[in-house]
């Protein structure tokens, strides 16, 4: 069944089953491959992606829930992205990188909603990316450090 997606500004009709999960098709029809499968029970945080601005994980959606709304995947993030690599690279807020591209989208939501966020903010908004090489305080500082506060 055909399905039009509008992906990082462009349009897009992808011929899947509606049920299809979205990180799927965004990987493997799309070949857009920085949303990572993790977990794939919606647990990790490392699909995640942009809908309509939120953060969301598209290991589990369908990909009708998508149609007709706004996706952006870490690859259209643009400038915002671009000021949380330059931070987790300063703040060394990555260890395998699994994770990173789902963090930065995750981030990027944060820092569009909240300017400055403060620690608490950062570790709510982020509490469904899960990162295994435990780079959680690193993480933090680099979100910090993107939104143009003193990094201690
Ligand atoms: Fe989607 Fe883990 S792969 S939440
Ligand atoms: Fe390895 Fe987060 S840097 S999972």
């Amino acid at each position: 069944m055909p399905i039009s997606l509008h992906v990082n500004g462009e349009q897009h009709l992808v011929d899947v089953a509606p049920t299809r999960r979205l990180l799927a098709v965004l990987r493997e029809d799309l070949a857009l491959t920085g949303a990572k499968h993790g977990c794939g029970e919606g647990a990790c945080g490392a699909c995640a992606v942009l809908l309509d601005g939120r953060a969301v994980v598209s290991c589990l959606l369908p990909v009708a829930a998508a149609e007709g709304r706004e996706l952006t995947t870490i690859e259209g993030l643009g400038e915002t992205a671009a000021a949380l690599q330059e931070a987790f690279v300063e703040e060394d807020a990555l260890q395998c990188g699994f994770c990173t591209p789902g963090q930065i989208v995750s981030a990027s939501a944060l820092l569009a909603a909240v300017d400055r966020p403060d620690r608490e903010e950062i570790r709510t908004a982020m509490a469904g990316n899960i990162c295994r090489c435990g780079a959680y305080p690193k993480i933090e500082r680099a979100i910090l450090r993107a939104s143009g506060q003193v990094v201690r």
